[in-house]
């Protein structure tokens, strides 16, 4: 299969920030890759360079088999984007702005009107197709900016954060949505900070942090790469955190992860309820006693934490941590 998106070392600067450090990225034709990452990874500006928004300090990207940097104008009209923030204008009724939308790509009267009434209908906005955006709920707003993004249909389509925002009903018609388009054949990258949504609609997903692909695969062979299950326990009493930490050491395939304010000790495990039958039992050998157990498949979290050494919310605050530095911290907490 062609690609239908290739990047190749795209580097760009904000002044001191290194929004993009060498990012490459190929998405073969007719599937769906999800770029997922925490706040301040680099997805947006990912997007805005393979959608020509943005001139990257180096690197070459084409899309379509079109040269981003060089032909810039013929690549606009082969692609669709819908933002983080849905880009629709308040004023105008969904009709008219997909009526809009139409006639900026020049489809003339008729086929902007028959294109504008089709699509509202496609993402069930019939009903309020001749109401003012203002009125709108979140939901319907995303869905109004991804009908805008399909209007010429394009071979090619770039979704930013589709469902950021959105009430979990609202999430799960934007991800049916999204399911009912690709399987037409369209080429989608997604970003997004959730590993379910990831999970859900991506055929393959591409983990970025500061500015760089650092994995790559489906969702199944992420989760494998950093270890099997995660038994997650939170204890009745802090002061019982060490005790059961050490109790479970021997359950442990990978790093135990102790949150001291949340009562809660995280370990990975090899043979989830074979391990947590055992840890269970090894607790109350040491008089532990449970407030909550379960078992749980790795979540982004995980995987940050596995592949980077810092957590996907550490991010958003901008600090860069080391594995030392989490190490660290690990260790912090455990005194
Ligand atoms: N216009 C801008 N000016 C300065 N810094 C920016 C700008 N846009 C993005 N950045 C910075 O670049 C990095 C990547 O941002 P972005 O691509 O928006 O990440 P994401 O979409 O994954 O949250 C962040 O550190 C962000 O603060
Ligand atoms: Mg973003």
């Amino acid at each position: 299969m062609p690609d239908a998106i290739v990047a190749e070392g795209l580097v760009k600067r904000y002044g001191p920030t290194v929004a993009l450090d060498g990012l490459d990225l190929t998405v073969p034709e007719g599937t769906v890759t999800a770029l997922l990452g925490p706040n301040g990874a680099g997805k947006t500006t990912t997007v805005r360079v393979l959608s020509t928004l943005l001139v990257p300090d180096a690197g070459r990207a084409t899309v379509a088999g079109i040269d981003v940097l060089r032909d810039p104008r013929t690549l606009r009209s082969r692609i669709g984007a819908s933002g983080q923030y849905a880009a629709v204008d308040e004023y105008l009724t969904g009709f008219e702005n997909l009526e809009m939308v139409g006639r900026l790509y020049h489809m003339g009267v008729q086929r902007s009107k028959a294109r504008a009434r089709e699509l509202l209908e496609r993402f069930r906005l019939s009903d309020a197709a001749d109401r003012p955006v203002k009125g709108y709920s979140g939901g319907m707003r995303r869905r109004l900016d991804l009908a805008g993004a399909l209007v010429a249909n394009p071979p090619v389509l770039f979704l930013d954060e589709p469902t950021t925002g959105l009430d979990p009903r609202a999430r799960l018609d934007l991800w049916d949505v999204i399911e009912e388009l690709v399987a037409g054949g369209t080429t989608l990258l997604l970003t997004t900070q959730y590993m379910d949504e990831a999970d859900r609609l991506a055929d393959s997903i591409a983990v970025i942090d500061h500015g760089k692909v650092i994995a790559r695969g489906t969702a199944d062979e992420l989760k494998t790469l950093v270890g099997g299950d995660r038994i997650e326990l939170t204890v009745d009493n802090a002061d019982n955190l060490a005790t059961a930490a050490q109790a479970l050491k021997g359950l442990a395939d990978g790093e135990i992860h102790i949150e001291q304010g949340l009562r809660r000790i995280t370990v990975p495990v090899a043979d989830g309820s074979q391990a947590l039958v055992s840890a269970i039992g090894k607790l109350a050998e040491h008089d532990v006693k449970i407030h909550d157990v379960g078992l749980r498949r790795p979540s982004l979290d995980d995987v940050f934490l596995t592949l980077t050494g810092h957590e996907a919310e550490e991010l958003i605050n901008g600090n860069g941590h080391t594995p030392a530095d989490k190490l660290a911290a690990v260790e912090g907490k455990t005194r």
